[in-house]
């Protein structure tokens, strides 16, 4: 161990008083535990971290705890923090998770020197991310600002490079199967070292509140657009989007499918976006991608009885699954989405159905999908990010994992209200950037137990339930049905 290091813990173990700690008490917000005297020697004296010791201020309270309970039992190895921890009770790991926590420390972006390349390739993968490698963008998970949520995802901003390389290249080889570590896993598994590397400097190189963005990347003109089979379609990177006012369009046609409430808010009743659903802007296999729904439209549909172009299709998902008031056909809302999704699709066969298009059927279940042991799966895998109650969660302020029942989420018109639909979205596509991991199982009853819970009405409610379910929801649906005691979908009682 490093000489230095092994003297201050010493001098912290021993004394109870850390030199550092002891010039800076005045910075301290809420009065430290006795405790957190010998953290500052590696930490710094507000837990800001630098080099290989991670910063810990600011850090959600309920990560740290966890991680210090996960070095003390021995799960997660460090000879620095061990013999810190070994001597820590539950009740000193609390306080300290929760002092650090509360601190707010100021951090300036690295100085070091990095290459073009990889500030750009940083950047795409943490606001766009690269799903051919199977990795979302770091910001759908660490939060628009990557300052962490709330109490499971650790905040990425202010951290060091070299502290953030190291725990990348741990979760590669880790054999840890908790769930928030198998989830950083594989959302990072397909990345090469360059690319960690990059990502790694790049958030270095972030400024402070910095709220990040997708930017529209340089035109790469060598990219050529050429037929393609529909059993093996790839769309165009974003970086084939042409140059001049169709470019314009089709980027703003993404940009109102990736953030729908900030872009075309006015049509939006709830709080998620079309790439709630709809993975890695509207490309993903299986997960309903835009480019098989240009070439299958029109269309006739069973929902409406009448045949539907791409147009009417849209309108649907505003209605139900945004439960909002959808854009005319002539708008320029829609205008935009249709291009982006024309310009996807381009090299594919009009009217045969490609690979991939619609989300994942599942084989019906043995027995039918089970409420309750759903509520038990959802508590093991989904809560991390959608909550106990299910109504997703914030970052400062922000939603930053969306709802799945209850007034912020899809009425109950939405397609995802079908058990089956639920289930094969869940099972291709949930835990987030762990699809495919939960058996077919806990996909059918995790899908049931989600939409057994209230939601926003029908809109399309004829004034009686029992109607509107017979004409609407004579499917795999929870609609009109009585579940603990209340009936679904039963208009909600006026107040007073
Ligand atoms: C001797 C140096 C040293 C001391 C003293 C020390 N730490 Fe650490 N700590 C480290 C290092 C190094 C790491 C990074 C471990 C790794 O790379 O996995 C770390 C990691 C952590 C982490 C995990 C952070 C994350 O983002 O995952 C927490 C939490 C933590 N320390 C808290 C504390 C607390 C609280 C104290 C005081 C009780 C303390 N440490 C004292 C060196 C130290
Ligand atoms: C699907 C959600 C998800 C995505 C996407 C994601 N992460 Fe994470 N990340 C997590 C979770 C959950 C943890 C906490 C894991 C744990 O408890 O060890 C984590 C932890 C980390 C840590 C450890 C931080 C610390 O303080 O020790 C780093 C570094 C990290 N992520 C970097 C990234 C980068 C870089 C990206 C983008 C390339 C990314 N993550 C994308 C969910 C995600
Ligand atoms: C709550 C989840 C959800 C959201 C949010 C959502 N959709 Fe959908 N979308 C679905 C489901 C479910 C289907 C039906 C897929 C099927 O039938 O296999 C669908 C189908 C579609 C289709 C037809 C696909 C096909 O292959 O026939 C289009 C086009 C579409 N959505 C566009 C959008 C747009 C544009 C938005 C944002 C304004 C949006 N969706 C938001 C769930 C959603
Ligand atoms: C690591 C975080 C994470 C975990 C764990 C997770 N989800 Fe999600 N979920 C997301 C994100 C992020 C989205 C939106 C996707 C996007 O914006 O790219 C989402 C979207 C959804 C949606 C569609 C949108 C909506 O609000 O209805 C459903 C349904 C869903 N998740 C169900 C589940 C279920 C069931 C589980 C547990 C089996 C689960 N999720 C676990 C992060 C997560």
């Amino acid at each position: 161990m490093h000489a230095r290091i092994l003297t201050l813990l010493i001098a912290g173990m021993v004394t109870g008083i850390s030199p550092l700690y002891a010039a800076d008490t005045d910075q301290m917000s809420v009065t430290a535990p006795a405790t957190a005297q010998v953290c500052a020697g590696c930490h710094g004296p507000r837990g800001q971290g630098g080099g290989i010791y991670p910063r810990i201020a600011g850090q959600p309270a309920g990560y740290l705890m966890q991680q210090l309970q996960l070095m003390r039992s021995g799960a997660r190895i460090n000879i620095f923090m061990q013999p810190v921890v070994r001597r820590l009770s539950d009740k000193d790991i609390g306080e300290l998770a929760d002092y650090f926590s509360g601190i707010q420390a100021p951090f300036e972006p690295s100085t070091r020197p990095i290459s073009v390349v990889a500030l750009a390739r940083g950047r795409e993968l943490v606001t766009v991310g690269d799903w051919r490698e199977g990795a979302p963008a770091c910001l759908r998970c660490h939060g628009p600002e990557l300052a962490g949520v709330t109490p499971g995802i650790p905040a990425l901003a202010g951290q060091s490079s070299e502290y953030m390389l190291t725990r990348l290249q741990a979760y590669k080889n880790t054999e840890d199967g908790s769930l928030p570590v198998v989830i950083m896993r594989d959302a990072s598994k397909g990345l090469s070292d360059g690319d960690l590397q990059a990502v790694a400097g790049y958030i270095a190189h972030m400024k402070p509140g910095e709220r990040l963005q997708m930017l529209r990347p340089p035109r790469d003109p060598s990219y050529e657009f050429i037929p393609q089979f529909p059993d093996n379609f790839k769309p165009p990177p974003e970086s084939a989007i042409p140059a001049g006012p169709y470019g314009d369009m089709i980027w703003y046609g993404l940009q109102i499918f990736e953030n729908t409430r900030d872009a075309a808010g006015p049509y939006v009743g709830d709080s998620l976006d079309c790439s709630s659903c709809h993975m890695d802007h509207g490309r993903r296999p299986y997960s309903a991608p835009m480019w098989a729904a240009y070439v299958l439209y029109p269309q006739y549909r069973e929902k409406n009885k009448k045949i539907n172009s791409l147009e009417d299709r849209i309108q649907d998902c505003f209605r139900y699954s945004m439960n909002g008031a959808p854009p005319a056909a002539d708008s320029p809302e829609m205008q935009a989405l249709v291009t982006y999704f024309h310009w996807l699709a381009i090299g594919l066969p009009v009217g045969i159905k490609p690979k991939g298009a619609g989300y994942l059927k599942l084989p019906p279940p043995a027995h039918p999908a089970d409420i309750q042991r759903g509520a038990a799966v959802f508590a093991a895998n989904c809560v991390l990010c959608h909550g106990e109650d299910g109504q997703g969660r914030e970052s400062h302020g922000e939603q930053a994992f969306p709802p799945l029942w209850g007034a912020k989420s899809f009425n109950w018109g939405a397609g995802m209200e079908r058990i089956s639909t639920a289930a094969g979205f869940i099972k291709a596509n949930m835990p987030y950037a762990a699809g495919g991991t939960l058996s077919d199982l806990d996909a059918w009853d995790v899908a049931a137990f989600v939409v057994s819970h209230a939601r926003p009405q029908d809109p399309r409610f004829t004034g009686s339930v029992e109607e509107t379910r017979k004409k609407y929801h004579a499917h795999d649906s929870y609609y009109g049905r009585v579940i603990d005691g209340r009936l679904l979908g039963a208009p909600a009682k006026p107040h007073g």
